[in-house]
């Protein structure tokens, strides 16, 4: 590995990155850095965000240059990492793609079901783009996306440009790190044998030396169900009300069927108590993020005046943690295994090949080669299939901007309940959007 690697974030003006520079600082002896670049395209809060950003560095790597920049090409040249959080149409157009899925009755989410979709409409097309210009201007740079809807702008590039990516969420470290710290091991020590789709995926055995632990810890939580989260992730995340009831949920599924979900397999599960949740808390999650955001906001800009000791409240451990151990695997060439989104290549063999999903692969110079994980369990086989089938349509809409196949991509969601709710879905998303999906133009 070089002395440092240079690294840049698009959307580096996100609440989410002083987390991810304090793993940055955690792990420096793992991951050197010799020049860190942050690019916004919002002005203001590059500049709150990037003060505190090269302040912390200022004092904890004093070697690294902090550059930022309003310019993508700045931000691509010269980089061996890419790492890439944008958010097209910001908070506003999320709290739209929510409430315009929840006026119908339908769960109105971020990623999950026709608010993903529409995100995902938005996305795709910027997200290309930006594969393009490394593809150009950096071809040997790996571009690391968790830009969501993850796995779809994932299977989107992999369609559309040959350039070297790999796609991450979070959800499967925060289940590794979670089971660690309730069993009070290393989450090295664990091996988690995880199938699915981004935020559909599971944990049907989990490995500590050699066994599988899950049917044992259900058995210890159906004896004693009160387990105590404050401890395991911190009493920061459970201030979120959201997080409480998705941690509730996420055991609640285990306890029931056996296998360790991910936290959004709440929104299929629980689809009608989601929708009740949600119009009765008054608040799209989305206006909750905005509120956080801006409360996050007021206090990084008292740390950078010396007024408050830095905190770090949005996006924690588990992302840096992901994150820096992924750099550092293709740095070092190390062939360590992460949990990550790929194009399937015969590891899930009841989906197609060029599907992405989310299974753990081995991560080296050489990028990620996914594990065999074989068949699904016949209980979950249907929704992954129909949610791929879903995914698979819904990137071939975003990318060629085909208003019948976004029809038949919506029809086929799981939470749609009629092709006429789709039809209304759609029109108001192209209707309320259409500053941002130019691909539709001459198409509605
Ligand atoms: C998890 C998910 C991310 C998501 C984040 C924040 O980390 O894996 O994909 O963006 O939660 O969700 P929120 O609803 O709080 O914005
Ligand atoms: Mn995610």
């Amino acid at each position: 590995m070089p002395s440092g690697l240079r690294v840049s974030i698009l959307g580096g003006g996100s609440a989410y990155t002083p987390g991810l520079i304090e793993g940055f600082i955690r792990l420096k002896d793992k991951v050197p850095l010799e020049r860190l670049v942050l690019m916004d395209i919002d002005s203001r809060k590059l500049s709150i965000v990037g003060t505190m950003v090269k302040a912390m560095l200022e004092a904890e790597m004093p070697g690294a240059q902090v550059d930022l920049t309003q310019d993508r090409l700045e931000a691509i040249r010269d980089m061996d990492f890419i790492l890439c959080q944008i958010r097209v149409g910001g908070l506003a157009a999320r709290h739209l793609d929510e409430s315009i899925a929840l006026d119908l009755g339908v769960v109105g989410q971020e990623t999950t079901g026709p608010g993903g979709f529409s995100m995902a409409l938005r996305t795709i097309p910027v997200m290309v783009e930006i594969a393009r210009d490394v593809e150009t201007h950096n071809p040997d740079a790996w571009l690391i996306n968790y830009t969501n809807p993850t796995g779809l702008v994932a299977e989107a590039i992999h369609k559309a440009c040959p350039v070297k990516m790999i796609s991450i969420c979070d959800e499967p470290m925060i289940l590794q790190e979670a089971l660690a710290g309730f069993l009070g091991v290393d989450p090295e020590a664990i091996f988690m044998d995880y199938f699915g789709l981004n935020h559909l995926g599971w944990a049907r055995r989990v490995f500590l030396k050699g066994h599988d632990i899950l049917p044992v810890l259900r058995q210890q939580l159906m004896e004693s169900p009160r387990v105590d989260l404050e401890r395991i992730f911190g009493s920061a995340v459970m201030e979120d009300p959201k997080n409480r009831l998705e941690l509730q949920n996420t055991l609640r599924i285990f306890l029931e069927t056996g296998l360790l979900p991910s936290p959004y397999l709440q929104y299929y599960y629980f689809a009608d108590e989601m929708v009740k949740y949600r119009l009765a808390s008054g608040k799209t999650r989305a206006q909750e993020v905005i509120e956080l955001e801006k409360a996050i906001l007021v206090d990084i800009e008292k740390m950078s005046a010396g007024k408050k000791k830095p905190e770090i409240r949005r996006g924690g451990k588990w992302h840096a943690d992901m994150m820096i151990g992924l750099l550092s695997a293709i740095a070092r060439d190390s062939r360590s295994v992460y949990i990550v989104n790929v194009p399937n290549r015969g590891s899930m063999p009841e989906l197609p090949c060029e599907k992405v999903v989310e299974v753990p692969a081995v991560v080296a110079a050489s990028g990620a080669h996914p594990l065999a994980m074989g068949m699904m369990p016949a209980g979950v086989r249907g929704l992954v299939q129909a949610v791929a089938a879903y995914e698979e349509l819904t990137v071939k809409a975003a990318l060629e901007g085909s208003r019948a196949v976004a029809l038949e991509a919506l029809t086929c969601h799981p939470l749609v309940p009629s092709r006429e709710v789709a039809k209304k879905l759609l029109d108001a998303y192209l209707r309320t959007h259409a500053k941002y999906l130019p691909q539709f133009g001459g198409n509605q």
